[in-house]
């Protein structure tokens, strides 16, 4: 293809993707199949690392893109970006109609636009010649947070706008929220990762827009709603309603809620609606924002330092209530996290009737000060545990002990530690019921102890008929007991047994990593068998001798300790072993590439990337997938992407195909020419 042609077809296949983007993210219709959509960015981005030059900011590609900012910059609004002012009582909200009429000295004309209070985060997006260059906070109103980078990672923002005749420039302003349900899952990454949880999806989506990598921000799924313009005089528009649509029209996304109204009786009917709906809506809304429609009005009203006169927030009642702590539990999650729970007086909270509020962390017992036999403020929002937000300390009687998670886990009984870096506290056990399940399934998995069969609901049947109680009991399991489970005939039976023979001689990594001790992953692992050679070595070496292999640092080398520390894990281990178990002498080979990072692009001839990435691995190398200073070397195969030359900026060693192969000792024949 011709330089100017690649040039021509990426321009195209940009407009084609966006408009795609719209129909899938904002109008929520797509017309093309997922696959067709990855083919047209595949497309893309193979011009795109052909012709390099021809990247610019505003490619779907670079949806993603830049790298980890150290803080952000700020950003003056062009136009203040002002607050509401808040009702609560429809008296309040007949007040306001008053106010109006007395300062037009005659009625509103034109009606009213009654929307959803979105409960996010206010941001602007500016637009110059139809293309998006900028999303800034609204921080105080004057100076926001330059957060273009995260703001370009949420899909429904258009990168470019699919009209003609674009507007020179345009502030579009809007919220930024999470729904329910991704908010969900993120915490329970949180909980994975060790990270506090957040409390609310607004705190969740606050925090993943204040994310200074924006490839963290880009694995959130953030989405907006549209309702205003920094400057509407500039635009052919004459009333709040007209500007919506012209912003559809644009290709915002604007809530699908929005309702035009003749009067106020109909606003209090739709506060009420919304307010019975909120509950099965799939983000959070507040309230409901009423704003007069007709431009001139809103004009002739002005507005205030701190909100315009033309709006009000309608909120809905709050969902609070004060009651009294009668105990703090301690429950223990599938992952083993320790996770306070106050219980109170039941109380009713709009409706429904609550008795506990997760309290989340120690760090959050202690923010809060909460103590067993205080009174608190309860908060429930929406499908989200409700919440104690805060203590009523004036209303303590007597002395209060401070509440402290215990050192024990109150499901097992075993070692609860809090790691390094960490909020939450987690059990130790490996056999502790709360965590078997995952343990169990773990245990079993393809990297680790590669029980062909035993996924997640076999697992989850042993464990629910009791057949299997501890780890070790995957070892003694009979046919028959597997004839207890649903769905299971003789000949599936006969399959799970024979597999669960073979994983009687596994590599001893396997069986490390099978653990599931915290921090330490298959590479861990296998260092740990290289550097150690046996099970009882790695079980007995001291804290010492764990930090002096290389890359194994005090956290992991702490936790390593703990796990083996723990009596009952001993006996478990011990148990297993009695079972059967012989560990293949076969043990991961120390080579050119142990302890190396690693990075592939292009087609290798002699074998397939994965079959690259499990030499290495087995050698205790580890595979990236991305260019970072601290990688070791990039192995170039055929037709290179654009990792060659990120990694020659960074002086990074390259290795051809057949270096790569003399250096694994493994010089396969080649199917084409060499390098
Ligand atoms: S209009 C000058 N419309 O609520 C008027 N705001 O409490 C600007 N909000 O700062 C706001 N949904 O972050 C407007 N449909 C909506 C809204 C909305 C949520 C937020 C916005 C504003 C805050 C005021």
């Amino acid at each position: 293809m011709q330089k100017s042609e690649a040039k021509k077809r990426i321009e195209e296949l940009r407009k084609l993707i966006a408009y795609h983007d719209y129909l899938y993210y904002v109008k929520d219709a797509p017309e093309i199949s997922d696959a067709e959509y990855d083919q047209l960015f595949k497309e893309l981005k193979d011009l795109e690392e052909a012709y390099p030059e021809f990247i610019t900011p505003d490619s779907p590609t670079q949806r993603v893109s830049g790298i980890p900012l150290t803080e952000f910059r700020t950003l003056p609004h062009s136009v203040p970006m002002l607050s509401l002012d808040n009702a609560f009582e429809e008296a309040e909200v007949y007040a306001f109609e008053e106010k109006i009429k007395r300062m037009l000295k005659s009625d509103i004309t034109g009606g009213y636009v009654v929307e959803p209070k979105i409960d996010g985060i206010a941001i602007e997006l500016v637009y110059e010649n139809g293309r998006f260059i900028a999303g800034i906070t609204r921080g105080d109103g004057i100076i926001g947070e330059d957060v273009t980078q995260n703001v370009k990672t949420i899909k429904s923002v258009p990168i470019m706008l699919l009209v003609d005749n674009p507007p020179k420039k345009i502030e579009v302003r809007g919220e930024v929220f999470l729904s329910k349900e991704a908010f969900k899952k993120i915490n329970e990454q949180q909980d994975e990762l060790g990270k506090p949880p957040f409390a609310n999806p607004r705190n969740a989506a606050a925090g993943s827009l204040r994310q200074l990598d924006p490839k963290i921000t880009a694995s959130r799924p953030l989405d907006i709603f549209c309702y205003a313009v920094a400057n509407p005089k500039e635009l052919n528009v004459t009333s709040q309603w007209e500007l919506l649509q012209y912003l559809k029209k644009l290709g915002f996304k604007v809530n699908p809620l929005i309702k035009l109204v003749d009067s106020l009786k109909e606003v209090i009917e739709y506060h009420k609606e919304m307010s019975e709906n909120r509950e099965s809506l799939p983000y959070e809304i507040d309230g409901i924002v009423i704003k007069v429609n007709d431009f001139k009005i809103q004009e002739a009203l002005g507005e205030t330092a701190r909100s315009p006169r033309w709006a009000l927030a309608y909120k809905f009642e709050p969902r609070q209530a004060i009651t009294k702590v009668i105990d703090i539990v301690v429950n223990v999650g599938r992952t083993g996290t320790l996770t306070p729970t106050a219980v109170f007086e039941p109380v009713n909270i709009s409706g429904v009737t609550v008795s506990r509020a997760t309290l989340h962390n120690q760090d959050e017992i202690d923010r809060l000060d909460v103590r067993i036999g205080d009174y608190v403020v309860v908060e429930r929002a929406g499908d989200v545990i409700p919440a104690v937000v805060k203590v009523l300390k004036e209303k303590r009687e007597t002395e209060l002990k401070p509440f402290k998670i215990p050192d024990k886990c109150p499901v097992c009984g075993s070692k609860a530690v809090k790691y390094e870096g960490e909020v939450a506290i987690r059990c130790t056990g490996i056999d502790c019921p709360a965590q078997l399940k995952e343990r169990l399934i773990h245990f079993c998995s393809k990297n680790a102890m590669d029980i062909e069969g035993f996924g997640e609901k076999i697992c989850e049947q042993l464990i629910d008929k009791k057949i299997v109680k501890s780890i070790e009991d995957i070892f003694t399991i009979t046919k028959s007991d597997l004839m207890k489970l649903e769905r299971m005939g003789p000949k599936l039976a006969d399959n799970l047994i024979n597999a669960r023979e073979m994983a009687k001689k596994r590599e001893l990594y396997r069986f490390i990593y099978g653990l599931g001790i915290r921090y330490v992953g298959e590479v861990t692992a296998k260092k740990l068998v290289n550097h150690l050679g046996t099970l009882e070595k790695i079980k007995d070496a001291s804290y010492e001798e764990l930090i002096s292999i290389p890359e194994i640092g005090p956290v992991v080398a702490k936790s390593i300790k703990v796990f083996f520390n723990e009596p009952r894990n001993l006996k478990t281990i011990e148990n297993i072993l009695k079972a059967g178990l012989k560990f293949s002498e076969k043990k991961t080979r120390e080579g050119f590439f142990t302890g190396k990072k690693v990075l592939f692009t292009g087609t290798l001839k002699a074998m397939t990337r994965n079959e690259a990435k499990k030499i290495i691995e087995d050698q205790g190398g580890i595979v990236k997938s991305t260019v970072t200073k601290d990688l070791d070397y990039l192995i170039v195969g055929d037709e290179p992407g654009s990792k060659l030359e990120e990694a020659k900026k960074l002086s990074i060693t390259i290795l051809n195909e057949e270096e790569f192969l003399n250096k694994i000792n493994q010089k396969k024949e080649l199917k084409g020419p060499l390098l």
